[in-house]
C-alpha cells in the first residue's frame, strides 16, 4: 500500500421503507415469475416507499443513523453531498432539504447526479474537498426512490429496482484508516442504453410526454449487463493498481447490488471468493446510489468488517458512469 488515507468513515447509517414488494407480488402486476426474476437477477424482494414519502425522508433517516453512529452533532457537519437521480424536486437540491431537517446549519449542501455511481462519486468529491478546502466533517448520502420513475407495465425494468438510502460521516483520517484511493470514470456515448428521457428540458412533462411514459426508466438490459461487467472490472483493477494492492489484499468487496450475475462475473475475474463478497441484492433489488452505502452499513454493523480490514467498493451506472474506492478500516 503506497497511499495514505485522507478522510475516514466515522459512522454509517441506512434507512429503508417498510413496505416489501416480493416477486410474487410482481407476478400479479406483469407477466413474470419468481423463478425468472431470481435466476436472472438474484432478487427476491425490494422495498418500496409509500406514496408521499420522498427521498428526503429516507436520506434524513440514513443521515441521522450515521451521525448517531459517529457521535457527531449535525452542527459539526460542514458539507453534505447527496448522490441521487430521484430527488424530491427538480430543485432545490434534496441535500438542502436534508440539511434543514437535520439542523446542519453550518453545512454547504448539494446533490450530484451519477445514477448508481452517485455514492462513490459523492464520497470522492467530499474527500477531495476535505483535503483541499478545509472541510472537516462531511455527510455523504446515496439514496433513491427509484420506484417513482418505474414503468409498472414494463417487465424488463420494473422487477429490478427498489428504494432506500445509506449514509456515511467522514472525518479527518487518523493516518491509518480511511479512503486510500478512488477512481471515477464515465462514457456519455452510451447515455441512451439506460436513461429516463422525460421531465428534463429535452422532454418537459407535457400531457403528451407523460402519456408516452417518457418520465420512466428505459434500458437495454443485455448491453447494460455487458458494459457493467467490463467497466466495474476495469475500475476496480485501476483502483487496486494505483493503490499498490491486488485483489488478494481485499478482506471484503462490496460491489454495486444491481444483479447477482453481474456481481458473480466481476468477482470471478478477480478470483475473489464468495465469502469475501457482500451481497444483499436478494432483499433490496437495485437501489442505485443507495446500494453501496446500505451494504456498507450492514457489513459494518453485522461484523463483516473488522479493524484493519481493507475493503473494495465498485459500481457502475447510467451515464455510463463507474467508480471504485479502496478503504482501510
Ligand atoms: C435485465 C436482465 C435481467 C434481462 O435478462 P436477459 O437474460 O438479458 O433477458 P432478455 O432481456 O434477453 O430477455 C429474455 C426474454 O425474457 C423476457 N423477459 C424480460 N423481462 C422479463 C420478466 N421480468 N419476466 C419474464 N420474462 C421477462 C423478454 O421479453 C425476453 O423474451 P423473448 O425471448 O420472448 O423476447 C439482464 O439483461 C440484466 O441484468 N441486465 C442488466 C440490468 C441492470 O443491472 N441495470 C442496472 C445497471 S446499474
Amino acid at each position: 500500500m503506497n497511499k495514505k488515507p485522507h478522510a475516514m468513515i466515522l459512522g454509517t447509517g441506512r434507512a429503508l421503507p417498510e413496505k416489501i414488494l416480493t416477486n410474487a407480488d410482481l407476478e400479479k402486476i406483469v407477466a413474470t415469475s419468481d423463478s425468472w426474476i431470481f435466476e436472472r437477477t438474484g432478487i427476491r424482494e425490494r422495498r418500496v416507499a409509500e406514496p408521499g414519502v420522498p427521498l428526503s425522508v429516507l436520506a434524513v433517516g440514513a443521515a441521522r443513523a450515521a451521525l448517531e453512529d459517529a457521535g457527531i452533532a449535525a452542527t459539526e457537519i460542514d458539507l453534505i453531498v447527496l448522490g441521487t437521480v430521484t430527488g424530491d424536486m427538480k430543485f432545490p437540491a434534496t441535500a438542502c432539504l436534508v440539511q434543514e431537517q437535520l439542523g446542519a446549519t453550518n453545512a454547504a449542501a448539494f446533490d450530484i447526479s451519477a445514477a448508481c455511481s452517485g455514492f462513490l462519486y459523492g464520497l470522492q468529491i467530499a474527500a477531495a474537498l476535505m483535503a483541499s478546502a478545509g472541510y472537516r466533517h462531511a455527510l455523504v448520502i446515496g439514496g433513491e426512490v427509484l420506484t417513482s420513475m418505474v414503468n409498472w407495465e414494463d417487465r424488463d425494468t420494473c422487477v429490478l429496482f427498489g428504494d432506500g438510502a445509506g449514509a456515511v460521516v467522514l472525518g479527518p483520517s487518523d493516518g491509518r484508516r480511511g479512503l486510500v484511493h478512488g477512481v471515477l470514470g464515465s462514457n456519455g456515448a452510451f447515455s441512451q442504453l439506460l436513461y429516463n428521457p422525460g421531465c428534463g428540458s429535452l422532454n418537459p412533462p407535457t400531457v403528451a410526454n407523460v402519456a408516452e411514459k417518457l418520465h420512466t426508466i428505459r434500458m437495454e438490459g443485455r448491453e447494460v449487463f455487458r458494459h457493467a461487467v467490463t467497466s466495474m472490472t476495469t475500475a476496480l483493477q485501476r483502483a487496486l493498481d494505483e493503490a499498490g494492492l491486488t485483489a488478494g489484499d481485499l478482506d471484503l468487496l462490496i460491489p454495486h447490488q444491481a444483479n447477482m450475475r453481474i456481481i458473480e462475473a466481476v468477482t470471478k475475474r478477480f478470483g475473489v471468493v464468495t465469502e469475501k463478497v457482500y451481497v444483499n441484492v436478494e432483499r433490496y433489488g437495485n437501489t442505485s446510489a443507495a446500494s453501496i452505502p446500505i451494504a456498507l452499513d450492514e457489513a459494518l454493523r453485522g461484523g463483516r468488517i473488522k479493524s484493519g480490514d481493507t475493503v473494495g467498493l465498485v459500481t457502475f451506472g447510467a451515464g455510463f458512469t463507474w467508480a471504485a474506492a479502496i478503504l482501510r478500516f
